[in-house]
């Protein structure tokens, strides 16, 4: 044994000594993270491993196919095997992995349905000595307890090219990614005096959305046709306060209306008013208020939000029969991840796409600074993730009407990371030529430029915790137009077509003819003078309302009249 133990540490030492490559590192924590000094050596690691996949290429050709209106193999989306012959890694990537495995007496576990995700657990000396890391504990004015990460991660040669990351070590997520707007405050109201959220007393509600947007409240017959909410950070959605939001709102429906439960890292699902979360009630009440008879799930999801997105990713690569549209009411910011991570999980995004699978995303409450900042003097803009990816259809806010108007806290613009994908360009260039050229903001003229369209984000009606409130963001906007989605899927599955899926290049195809152009409008957020720097809403896409709010019947109309 003892012998043994020689063995390993001396190869151990010369894959130490061998050369390494410095897969990816930053300087510092991004603020308000700070460093408090090395982890413990014994402290355990659970890290997951990205093995590369065999083909992104091909699959990103495949579903721009897929997804392309007048493409001979239109909406014909891929099963879950045809997926994974793209993602899983290639023979010599797993051999590589199994081999450095092995000389290094690691155990390993293969975590994903496609195969590409690894999970290893070994301590804090170890890691650094593997990856010629040196994990930190680090801590964060509003996160209970430390996160044990590094500002470096190397690889073994032999492995460069290989991995596609590790997870976590590089990465410093804002703690608070949920996207509904604290700015509302909760407080009794009167029935709403009008829609027009222009006017003080103006309400949002499902009967003013299903008005404005021409959503039909007829009762959707598929009961193939899921609808999945994300719920994450501990945010619990009440079944007593969804069912007095419907005999409030939508007294047409049967009160009983539910939710089903799913749940994946031990997410809970607490009934208790004192822990209602406003975000999960109001993802399910403006799911299940607008997406009349539409079956909706709600996954809640118990680990911290950047393994949160990862394992809602794995989870659904293994559903065989998968919801056909998923609403994500948070985000962070697209710099926490480094390009690693936020290319991995986009590819996953990519990949879910492909199998018919409509992924909608919140841009955010904090205009072009991503989160809300009280300085509001900075010219630098920050991109927000997940709506950054070119692979989801993400949705800013807009308020009131006569004309409909952009939101000033609607999250919007360039990705950092991801570049203009084809679907967007000349609406992006069309933008971009309306930005003087002395602007002074800074962000990625080459970047993938969100949100894709918009919705009402303002003083919508909801019931939390047991009482009736006001709540406003880009968290209402999103599964407004995910419900949105989901009953044109009811109606395309009752004419036996195939379901929207990956909806972008569609969507931008119909930008002159199923969206209302917002054209007013200034994204410097909720809090900053609008006198500060950001974009401006202009006739055509712009980074602030992108294609603008959909036209229901028209929507519907192409999609029925395109496959
Ligand atoms: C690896 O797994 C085997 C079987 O579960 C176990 O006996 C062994 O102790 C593990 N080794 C390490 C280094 O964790
Ligand atoms: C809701 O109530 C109706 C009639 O009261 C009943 O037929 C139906 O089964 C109930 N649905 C659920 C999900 O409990
Ligand atoms: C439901 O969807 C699955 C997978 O998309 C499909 O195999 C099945 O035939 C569908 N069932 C009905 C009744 O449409
Ligand atoms: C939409 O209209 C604009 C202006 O008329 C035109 O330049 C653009 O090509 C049209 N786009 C589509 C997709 O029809
Ligand atoms: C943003 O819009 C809201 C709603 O109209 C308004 O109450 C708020 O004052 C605006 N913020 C700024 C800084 O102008």
């Amino acid at each position: 044994m003892a012998f043994l133990n020689f063995l390993v540490s001396l190869s151990f030492m010369f894959a130490v000594s061998g050369r390494v490559v410095v897969h990816e590192s930053r300087a510092a924590a991004p603020a308000p993270f700070v460093r408090l000094g090395r982890a413990p050596a014994d402290q355990e690691l659970t890290l997951r491993i990205a093995l590369a996949s065999n083909n992104i290429a091909g699959l990103e050709e495949r579903l721009l196919s897929i997804s392309t209106p007048g493409s001979s193999e239109f909406r014909q989306w891929l099963s879950m095997d045809e997926v994974k012959t793209f993602v899983q890694p290639s023979k010599s990537t797993v051999a590589a992995f199994e081999s450095f495995a092995a000389t290094n007496g690691l155990n390993f576990s293969v975590v994903s349905p496609h195969e590409d995700w690894v999970s290893i657990t070994l301590p804090v000396s170890r890691a650094n000595e593997l990856f010629a890391a040196d994990f930190e504990l680090f801590s964060h004015p509003s996160m209970a307890s430390l996160i044990t990460r590094t500002l470096s991660v190397s690889l073994p040669v032999e492995l460069a090219g290989h991995i596609d990351v590790v997870h976590p070590t590089t990465e410093f997520t804002e703690p608070n990614a949920r996207h509904a707007a604290t700015t509302a405050p909760l407080k009794k109201r009167a029935p709403a005096a009008s829609c027009n959220t222009f006017v003080a007393s103006g309400v949002m509600t499902p009967a003013c959305l299903q008005q404005l947007y021409g959503i039909p409240t007829t009762a959707a017959t598929s009961q193939n046709n899921t609808l999945l909410v994300t719920g994450y950070l501990s945010e619990f959605a009440q079944t007593a306060d969804l069912a007095a939001f419907l005999k409030l709102l939508r007294p047409d429906m049967p009160s009983n209306t539910t939710f089903t439960m799913l749940s994946i890292d031990h997410g809970e699902n607490t009934q208790n008013p004192t822990v209602a979360g406003v975000e999960a009630n109001l993802d399910v009440q403006y799911t299940t208020g607008i997406a009349t008879g539409v079956p909706v799930q709600f996954l809640s999801v118990g680990s911290s939000f950047a393994t949160a997105l990862l394992d809602t990713i794995t989870f659904l690569d293994g559903v065989p029969n998968p919801p056909t549209v998923v609403t994500t009411s948070y985000g962070t910011l697209e710099a926490g991840f480094l390009n690693t991570m936020s290319t991995k999980l986009c590819n996953g995004y990519m990949a879910l796409g492909a199998r018919g699978i409509s992924l909608v995303f919140s841009t955010g409450d904090g205009g072009v600074r991503g989160v809300q900042d009280d300085t509001c003097t900075s010219p630098e803009f920050f991109a927000v993730f997940p709506a950054s990816c070119p692979w989801v259809t993400s949705v800013g806010s807009t308020q009131g009407f006569g004309p409909e108007t952009a939101a000033n806290f609607s999250g919007g613009g360039f990705s950092g990371v991801f570049p203009t994908p084809a679907y967007q360009s000349s609406a992006v260039a069309g933008f971009l030529k309306t930005v003087p050229a002395n602007f002074p903001g800074e962000f990625n003229r080459a970047g993938r430029g969100y949100p894709d369209v918009s919705v009402q984000g303002v003083h919508f009606q909801f019931v939390t915790g047991g009482v009736t409130g006001l709540v406003g963001g880009t968290s209402l906007s999103t599964p407004t137009f995910a419900s949105m989605i989901a009953l044109i899927n009811d109606r395309l599955i009752a004419a036996g077509k195939p379901v929207l899926g990956f909806l972008n290049p569609f969507i931008y195809l119909q930008r002159n003819s199923s969206f209302t152009d917002i054209t007013i409008g200034h994204n410097s957020g909720n809090s900053c003078p609008l006198s500060s720097v950001a974009f401006d809403a202009v006739i055509g896409w712009d980074a602030l309302t992108g294609l603008g709010t959909p036209i229901f019947p028209e929507l519907l109309a192409a999609a029925l009249a395109g496959s």
